[in-house]
């Protein structure tokens, strides 16, 4: 397990100095939680974005997909279970005023008594927190902070709340005339959209089960501790499938879902040895089992997603509050029943934020000077999601070599992102697309007047080849399959 915080510290400078992502509003100081994409990111975004959708939708014929609205009708949240379960326990620091999820404050302490070599203490620790929650024995869990003299980062002292309760959705009004409004919710998860169109779905794209609807899209949360860049935001996107089984059937489709989300991330070229399951022991309200795919980020092993088999308990709900019927007619077997259901709930942001984890590497590469080595920043994203895929670089900005550059452009854009640059010597234009992750560079030089032929350096090994100019489109394309 990695615990290398300047390492992360690196990436978070990295992604804002290379237009990768930027804090929210930073000309007012920033807001906590809360990030913007730059250019280079919100293409990265796009890819993975892509990636996951033709995943599900193109890969399996029984997917289909859908775009719901972040807001909807507040009974949604009531049958959903959110409005009464959505909530954490807190507890307040009273010096610092300082407000912390109690599982958080716990497991810091742990993590600070592992490296103190305390294994034994740290495992039971955290196995009686597991109890104590499990219970919601909030009284107990505040004998235990307070038993192991667990202490405010901030003020230092133990002088602690009781511990509470507080639920994390936003809220606001809908209309614009005080009296005639009412409260609904920005939503938590997008699963919701999905389940309240269930039927409108299985009928217009004639769906017959197991079937699956996916969506990708924003989910807000007020999270109380809200930090580690954009791991835990206030605002962030979800890429969830929604797979709908005959009862009976869902633990089959749990396992093989896992297996098959667990392999897509290994599709991004992330090593299986930095990936992991973990079962989960005290179980979301409406489900039957649950397990998240982990990855070994440089601050350790943290969820990117969620697999849950989340019985017929959603679909039940919206059945009893809206007094509409959920059920489906199953023509194999004669009957209607509501429908159970596999959900597999991957955060995008996080997914971002393994793959700049993986992908920042600092190399020693040679120098012109025989025998110099220089140390280059690059990010070795796989060729199908990085940002930019080919950077034209004319050697000069004359001599008719930008007109050669600018029509290698004009061959290659309609077919993927590329970006034409002529400003600042050859080795910094390199450098800087190392930084960025584009995996090929073509540089335009006085030879391509007399042959038609440029030079393509390839990002990770750092060759360069000749090849006929208009042969670059198709050695771009041929590495993004
Ligand atoms: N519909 C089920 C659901 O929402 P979840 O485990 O609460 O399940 C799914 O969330 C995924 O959403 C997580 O695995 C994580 O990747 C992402 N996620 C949750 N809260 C987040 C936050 N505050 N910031 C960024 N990503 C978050």
């Amino acid at each position: 397990m990695s615990n290398d915080p300047g390492r992360f510290q690196t990436i978070i400078s990295h992604c804002k100095e290379y237009g990768f992502i930027f804090p929210s509003s930073e000309i007012y100081e920033g807001l906590a939680a809360v990030y913007d994409y730059g250019p280079y990111g919100v293409q990265l975004k796009r890819n993975v974005r892509d990636h996951w959708w033709n995943s599900m939708t193109r890969m399996h014929s029984e997917i289909v997909g859908i775009d719901a609205a972040i807001f909807m009708h507040p009974a949604t949240w009531k049958a959903s279970g959110h409005v009464d379960n959505f909530s954490d326990p807190m507890i307040d620091n009273r010096d610092s005023k300082k407000r912390y999820r109690v599982d958080h404050l716990i497991e810091g302490y742990s993590e600070k008594l592992l490296q103190e070599g305390k294994i034994e203490a740290a495992e039971t620790l955290l196995k009686t927190m597991d109890e104590l929650l499990k219970e919601n024995d909030f009284s107990g869990l505040r004998q235990l902070i307070t038993d192991n003299q667990i202490t405010c980062g901030i003020s230092g002292t133990g002088n602690w709340t009781d511990v509470r309760q507080f639920n994390l959705m936003f809220s606001t009004r809908l209309g614009s005339i005080a009296g005639e409004s009412d409260e609904i919710y920005l939503r938590p998860e997008t699963a919701q959209g999905i389940f309240v169109n269930f039927l409108n779905v299985q009928k217009t794209a004639r769906m017959r089960i197991p079937f699956g609807i996916a969506q990708t899209g924003k989910a807000f949360r007020n999270e109380i501790v809200a930090r580690q860049f954009i791991f835990r935001m206030r605002e962030f996107e979800q890429m969830e499938m929604q797979y709908f089984v005959r009862p009976g059937t869902e633990m089959d489709w749990y396992h093989s879902w896992k297996a098959e989300r667990m392999e897509w991330h290994r599709s991004l070229g992330i090593p299986q040895e930095k990936l992991r399951f973990h079962d989960h022991s005290k179980l979301a309200h409406y489900a039957n089992a649950a397990a998240d795919i982990e990855y070994d980020f440089p601050i350790g092993f943290r969820e990117v997603e969620g697999i849950h088999s989340r019985t017929d308990y959603d679909l039940s709900r919206h059945q009893q509050f809206s007094g509409k019927k959920m059920q489906y007619f199953d023509p194999e077997l004669n009957k209607s029943y509501i429908p159970f259901v596999v959900e597999t709930s991957a955060g995008l942001d996080r997914i971002i934020l393994m793959l700049l984890s993986e992908a920042y590497q600092e190399q020693q590469v040679p120098t012109a000077d025989p025998g110099l080595t220089d140390t280059r920043v690059v990010l070795g994203f796989p060729p199908v999601l990085a940002p930019v895929k080919l950077a034209v670089l004319p050697l000069v900005k004359k001599d008719g070599l930008p007109e050669i550059g600018r029509r290698i452009m004009d061959t290659c854009r309609n077919a993927f992102y590329c970006i034409y640059e002529e400003k600042d010597s050859i080795g910094k234009r390199y450098r800087r697309q190392d930084a960025i992750g584009t995996p090929f560079c073509v540089t335009v030089d006085h030879q391509s007047k007399e042959d038609g032929t440029v030079t393509i350096r390839y990002r990770d090994t750092l060759s360069q080849v000749r090849i006929p100019a208009d042969a670059v489109r198709t050695l771009v394309l041929e590495a993004l399959v």
